[in-house]
C-alpha cells in the first residue's frame, strides 16, 4: 500500500488489494465487492474535531484524493429531529429522524456522489455513469455539473418519480431510458463501463460512494450523545445499510465507542428479495417484478447484499417487509404529525416500527432517505382546495366558534 494515501482498496470476499478500480468497481481477482480501508486510526478529536461543511468535517476519517479539491455542494450536516407525536403513539419515548432529505439534492445519496465525485475528478473521468431509480440520477447530475464532467444517468422508462426525473434534466444530465426495472437499467450500465474506459460508474458499487455515506453514522452519534439502540433504514440496492454500518464500525474499531446499534433493514412485500435472502440465510435470488408504490426502492437484485447481510448479522438486527398501504399511512403521519415531508421509500422504516417489538425507552433513530417533495405530484392526494367563502364560515368548519 502506498502509504501517502492513507487508505487502500480491499475485496470483501478474498482480501486482496487492488490499486485503482476496475470499471465496474468489482475485485479483479475474485469479482467480488470492493471496500476502502482507512489505515489509520482516527480517535475522537480527530474525528469531531475537524473543520469544514458537512460530511468533508470529518475528513480525518475519508480516503483523501492528494490535489483534488473535494466537489461540494453543501452535503452532509442533516439535522436529527425527535418524532415525539409519532413516538407517543408507538409507545416509544426516544424516536427518531435522521432527516437526510435536506441534503443539497434531497436525499442521502449527496454524501456518496460527492465523495466519488471527488475521486472521478482526481482520476480525470470524463463520463459520470449511473443506473438509478431516480434519487442517484439527481445527485449524479448536480455534482457532474459542480465538478464540470458530463453526467449520463439511465433509469426505468416508467415508475421513476416526475420530481427526481425533473432535476436529473435540469441539472444538466443526459438522460436515458430502459424497458424493465432498475436492475435491467443496471445491467446495461454495467456492459457500458465494462466495454468503454471513457466511463466513470457511479453506482454504490464504486466503494468511495459508501465513504461518504458512512459519515451519517458519525453524524447519529454525535447529535444522539451516543449510539443508538436500532438504526431503521429503507434498503433498495443495499449500499446505505452497508455505509452506516461500516461508519459505526469504525467508531467502535477506534476506540470511539464500544457499543453499536443493531441494524434493521426495510423492504416492501413485493420488493422484498433480502429480507426473503435473510430469513432463509441463503445467497440472493433475484426478483424479476419487483413492485411498490416505493419506486425508489423498487430493486429486485440488490447488488451489495452481501455486504448488507453481514451488517445485519454482525450487528443482531433483522430485516423486515411492510405493504404499500402501510408506507402511505406512515407517510401521512409523519407528514401531519411530525411536520417531516418523505418520499415513499423513506417511510418504510417508521411504518416498520410496530413489527420491531421495541422497549419504550429504546433510543431507536430511522434515516428519512429521500425528500417528500420529489414524489409528491406522484400521488394524488385525498385532500382538495376548499372555497373560501368567509371569515365565519371558516372558523364555524375548524370548530372553534
Ligand atoms: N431511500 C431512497 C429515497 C432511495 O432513493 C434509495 C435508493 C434507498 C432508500 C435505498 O438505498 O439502494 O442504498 O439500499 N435509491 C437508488 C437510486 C437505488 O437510484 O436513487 P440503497
Amino acid at each position: 500500500m502506498s502509504k501517502s494515501k492513507g487508505w487502500k482498496i480491499v475485496c470483501i470476499n478474498c482480501g486482496k488489494e487492488t490499486e485503482t478500480e476496475l470499471p465496474d468497481s468489482k475485485c479483479k481477482h475474485c469479482g467480488d465487492l470492493l471496500e476502502i480501508s482507512i489505515s489509520a486510526k482516527v480517535g475522537r478529536r480527530a474525528l469531531f474535531e475537524g473543520r469544514g461543511p458537512g460530511i468533508w468535517r470529518f475528513g480525518a476519517a475519508l480516503p483523501f484524493f492528494s490535489g483534488t479539491i473535494p466537489i461540494s455542494l453543501g452535503e452532509g450536516g442533516t439535522p436529527l429531529v425527535r418524532l415525539e407525536h409519532v413516538g407517543l403513539g408507538l409507545d416509544l419515548d426516544n424516536l427518531y429522524a435522521k432527516n437526510d432529505g435536506q441534503n443539497p439534492t434531497g436525499s442521502f445519496k449527496d454524501r456518496g456522489i460527492a465523495v466519488a465525485v471527488t475521486r472521478a475528478k482526481s482520476l480525470g473521468a470524463r463520463t459520470l455513469v449511473c443506473a438509478s431509480t431516480g434519487n442517484t440520477a439527481a445527485s449524479l447530475a448536480a455534482y457532474g455539473a459542480k465538478a464540470g464532467i458530463k453526467a449520463v444517468v439511465v433509469v426505468p422508462k416508467s415508475g421513476v418519480a416526475s420530481g427526481k426525473l425533473g432535476q436529473a434534466f435540469a441539472y444538466g444530465a443526459r438522460v436515458f431510458g430502459v424497458e424493465g426495472t432498475f436492475d435491467d437499467a443496471l445491467r446495461r450500465v454495467l456492459d457500458l463501463v465494462k466495454g468503454d474506459e471513457g466511463f466513470y460508474l457511479m453506482n454504490s458499487l464504486n466503494p468511495f460512494r459508501i465513504e461518504g455515506q458512512k459519515v451519517a453514522a458519525f453524524e447519529i452519534y454525535e447529535q444522539l450523545g451516543r449510539v443508538p439502540d436500532y438504526l431503521v433504514l429503507p434498503v433498495g440496492n443495499a449500499g446505505n445499510i452497508s455505509a452506516i454500518w461500516k461508519g459505526f464500525k469504525e467508531l467502535r474499531a477506534n476506540g470511539i465507542t464500544r457499543s453499536v446499534p443493531k441494524m434493521v433493514g426495510v423492504q416492501a412485500d413485493g420488493a422484498a428479495p433480502f429480507a426473503k435472502a435473510f430469513v432463509s440465510r441463503r445467497k440472493i435470488e433475484a426478483l424479476k417484478e419487483p413492485h411498490t408504490v416505493a419506486s425508489a426502492i423498487k430493486i429486485g437484485n440488490p447488488v451489495s447484499w452481501k455486504k448488507a447481510m453481514r451488517a445485519i448479522e454482525e450487528s443482531g438486527g433483522t430485516v423486515l417487509t411492510v405493504s404499500d398501504h402501510e408506507i402511505m399511512k406512515a407517510r401521512t403521519e409523519l407528514g401531519a404529525r411530525e411536520g417531516l415531508l418523505v418520499e415513499a421509500a423513506s417511510a418504510a422504516p417508521f411504518a416498520a416500527l410496530r413489527k420491531l417489538k421495541l422497549s419504550k425507552s429504546a433510543k431507536v433513530v430511522c434515516v428519512a432517505t429521500g425528500n417528500g417533495l420529489k414524489d409528491l405530484a406522484d400521488h394524488k392526494s385525498e385532500q382538495a382546495i376548499e372555497t373560501f367563502d368567509s371569515g365565519v364560515s371558516i372558523v364555524n368548519t375548524l370548530g372553534f366558534a
